[in-house]
């Protein structure tokens, strides 16, 4: 299995995965919303056999802390095949994917999903519950890429009209 870059040519592939993983097609649906708007900041695909069994998106997420603009991005959604979950794919997408970031230069990353999946990742509800935001509680969670990322008393968190999220 080797994780890569997602290509247009996958994109088909993604989608379907994304619906095969949740059982609808809303999360697949975000994802070709997200692209369309041009907010993709990142897209990595796990790939076996030249077929897409995992995806993990990130996009862009304008985020103020104390007044100052974090570069900050959103990691949702993510998706591994039925048949590959629990095989550490997943974790091998978060961990890739926050290392290429950091890379980048990336400040931040958030997530809203399971409070007992994200925090081996370093994911912290404590860390977003000073961010403003349409969420609230432990599965809204925060992560610094870089030193002192989200540094600060409080901010706020803005989700593009992609997500269908009404503001906070
Ligand atoms: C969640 C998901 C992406 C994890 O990918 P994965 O390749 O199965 O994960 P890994 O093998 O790296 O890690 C397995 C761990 O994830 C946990 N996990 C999987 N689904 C979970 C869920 N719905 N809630 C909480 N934990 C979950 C497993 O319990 C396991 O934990 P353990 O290591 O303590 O035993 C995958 O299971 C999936 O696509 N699920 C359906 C879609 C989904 O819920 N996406 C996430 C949206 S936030």
């Amino acid at each position: 299995m080797r994780i890569e870059e997602e290509t247009h040519a996958q994109r088909a592939q993604t989608h379907a995965l994304n619906r095969a993983a949740f059982g609808r097609a809303d999360e697949a649906d975000l994802v070709d919303r997200l692209r369309a708007d041009g907010l993709v900041r990142l897209s990595l695909v796990a790939v076996e056999d030249d077929e897409v069994v995992g995806h993990i998106l990130f996009t862009r997420l304008p985020t103020r802390v104390d007044g100052r603009e974090v570069d900050a991005v959103a990691l949702a959604p993510m998706a591994v095949h039925p048949h590959w979950q629990g095989a550490g794919v997943g974790s091998e997408l978060v961990r890739e994917g926050l290392a290429r970031l950091a890379c980048e230069g990336c400040e931040a990353a958030i997530v809203l999903g399971h409070p007992g999946y994200y925090p081996r990742f370093g994911f912290s509800a404590a860390l977003a519950a000073k961010l403003a935001s349409p969420f609230a509680g432990e599965a809204f969670m925060a992560l610094e890429l870089a030193a002192g990322g989200l540094r600060g008393e409080a901010g706020e968190v803005r989700y593009p009209a992609a997500f269908g999220i009404d503001a906070a």
